[in-house]
């Protein structure tokens, strides 16, 4: 069975190109180390060393990358974000507990807190 990799967004964070870091990159939930491609990058490797170690997933869909890049992407997916970091479950109030479990608040006329993940 093949298993896909999962970080926090504080593991991404860790490699901001810095310090001989590589360069990690968050798209739509998915990681990409993009350490090799800089140079590459026909937008130039600042624009994607802005965003190292963090969510570029805006300014990636705000430039209207391609089919072409879009296809690149795929080769540097290296794993996605653990489900309590997605931007969906971050937008309903996703928080870490120090025990590392995950919750979600309650919903509405509900008190339960909603366990997402158990790390
Ligand atoms: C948030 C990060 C990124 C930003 C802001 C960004 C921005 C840009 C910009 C402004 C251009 C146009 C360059 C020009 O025409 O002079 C460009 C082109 C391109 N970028 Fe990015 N880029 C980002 C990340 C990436 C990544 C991670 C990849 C692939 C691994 C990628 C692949 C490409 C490709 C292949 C082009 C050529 C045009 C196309 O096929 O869409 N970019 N990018």
């Amino acid at each position: 069975m093949v298993t896909t990799k999962e970080y926090t967004r504080q593991e991404v964070a860790l490699r901001d190109g810095k310090n001989g870091a590589q360069t990690w990159i968050i798209i739509r939930d998915v990681v990409y180390d993009v350490t090799t491609y800089l140079e590459d990058h026909p937008g130039g490797g600042e624009l994607i060393t802005e965003f190292a170690g963090k969510d570029g997933t805006r300014d990636f869909d705000d430039f209207g990358h391609s089919g072409t890049a879009m296809n690149l992407l795929k080769q540097f997916k290296i794993g996605e974000l653990n489900m309590c970091d997605r931007a969906k479950f971050q937008k309903q109030g996703s928080e870490w507990l120090p025990d590392g479990a995950c919750v979600l608040p309650p919903k509405k006329r509900s008190k339960r807190r909603r366990f997402i993940f158990c790390g």
